[in-house]
C-alpha cells in the first residue's frame, strides 16, 4: 500500500503513513501558464492498493484530488481509496429552492469515478451517502477528544444545534457527564438567534463541540451566552476548523482554549484523526 497526499493534506498524511506504515509518495505539481493545474505522482505504485488523501474544500482542492485519484487509477493502482477528511460541498444535500443543484451529489459521484472505496471524517450531513455508489465510509472522531478532556472535569458537553446533540452525547456519556444543546435557529447565511434552554450552568465547566467552525459566528455566540450565564470555564472544540474571514482572532479572545483536529490543518489542531482513519482503510481494505 501507498500514500499520496493533496496539498491540504499532507500533515495528517504522514501520520497516516506512520500508522500504517506505508511509504508517502511525493507529487509533482504546477500550473500551466494559463492557469490550469498539472500534476504527477512521483514513484512507483503499480499493482499496489493507493490511499489518496485529500479535502474539497474549495474548487483548487477539488479539481486538484480529482487529477490525483485519476492519476492513480490510470496508471495501474491496485485498489484506490480515496480518504476526504473534510469533504467540502455537503452542506446541500437537497434542493432548498428550485433551480439549484445537489453540490453533495456532484461531488460524491465525481470521486466515486476514479475509486474503488471513499472515506470521510464526520461529513456534514449523513444524507448525502445515499448519492453513494460504493457505501461512503463515515468515521467519527470521539476517542481523541475523550483524551484532550477527560482531566479538565467538565460538567457539560454542549451541541450549539440541535443536529449535534448526537455528537456531544456521546462525548459526555464517555466523560461520564452531561450534555445538552442550544436551540439554533438559522435566519440566513450571517445571521442566527440562539437560546439556551433552562439549565443552570453558573460555575460550570463547558466543552462546546460543533462539528466545524466556519466563520466562527456560532462558537462565538454560544460561547458568549453560557458566559453571560455563568459558566466558569468554556472551552471550544470542533472537528473541522474552516475559520472563513480570518475568525481566529475573535474565537481565541473569548475562548479559555480551542481545540480542533487536522481534517484541515491549521494553528489549533491539536488533535489527529489519523488513527481512527487509519482504522477505516484497513477496514474497506480488510473487507475488500
Ligand atoms: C451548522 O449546521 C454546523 O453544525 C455549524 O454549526 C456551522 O456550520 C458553523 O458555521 P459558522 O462557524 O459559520 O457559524
Amino acid at each position: 500500500m501507498k500514500i499520496i497526499s493533496s496539498s491540504s493534506s499532507r500533515e495528517l498524511s504522514l501520520k497516516m503513513a506512520a500508522e500504517l506504515k506505508c511509504e508517502l509518495l511525493d507529487t509533482e505539481r504546477k500550473r500551466f501558464p494559463d492557469g490550469e493545474m498539472y500534476l504527477r505522482i512521483l514513484g512507483d505504485f503499480r499493482g499496489e492498493d493507493v490511499v489518496a488523501v485529500g479535502n474539497t474544500r474549495n474548487d483548487a482542492e477539488i479539481i486538484e484530488f480529482l487529477l490525483m485519484i485519476n492519476a492513480a487509477k490510470e496508471n495501474g493502482a491496485g485498489k484506490v481509496i480515496a480518504v476526504v477528511p473534510y469533504f467540502g460541498y455537503a452542506r446541500q444535500h437537497m434542493i432548498y429552492k428550485t433551480g439549484e443543484p445537489i453540490s453533495s451529489k456532484v461531488m460524491l459521484s465525481s470521486i466515486e469515478n476514479f475509486c474503488d472505496s471513499l472515506i470521510v471524517v464526520e461529513i456534514h450531513d449523513l444524507g448525502t451517502s445515499k448519492f453513494s455508489r460504493r457505501g461512503l465510509v463515515n468515521v467519527k472522531i470521539v476517542k481523541p477528544l475523550v483524551e484532550y478532556y477527560k482531566d479538565r472535569k467538565i460538567d457539560y458537553v454542549v451541541s450549539p444545534d440541535d443536529g449535534g446533540l448526537d455528537r456531544a452525547k456521546e462525548l459526555a456519556d464517555l466523560l461520564k457527564t452531561k450534555s445538552f444543546n442550544i436551540d439554533k435557529k438559522r435566519i440566513d447565511s450571517r445571521t442566527v438567534t440562539m437560546t439556551v434552554p433552562d439549565i443552570d450552568v453558573k460555575g460550570k465547566n463547558i466543552v462546546i463541540l460543533d462539528d466545524m467552525i466556519s466563520t466562527g459566528g456560532t462558537i462565538i455566540k454560544a460561547t458568549g451566552l453560557l458566559k453571560k450565564r455563568g459558566a466558569d470555564k468554556v472551552y471550544v472544540s470542533a472537528i473541522h476548523g474552516i475559520f472563513a474571514n480570518g475568525s481566529y482572532d475573535e474565537i481565541s479572545s473569548i475562548t479559555q482554549d480551542i481545540v480542533i483536529t487536522d481534517t484541515i490543518f491549521g494553528k489549533w489542531s491539536k488533535i489527529t484523526v489519523a488513527g481512527e482513519v487509519a482504522e477505516a482503510v484497513r477496514g474497506v481494505t480488510n473487507g475488500a
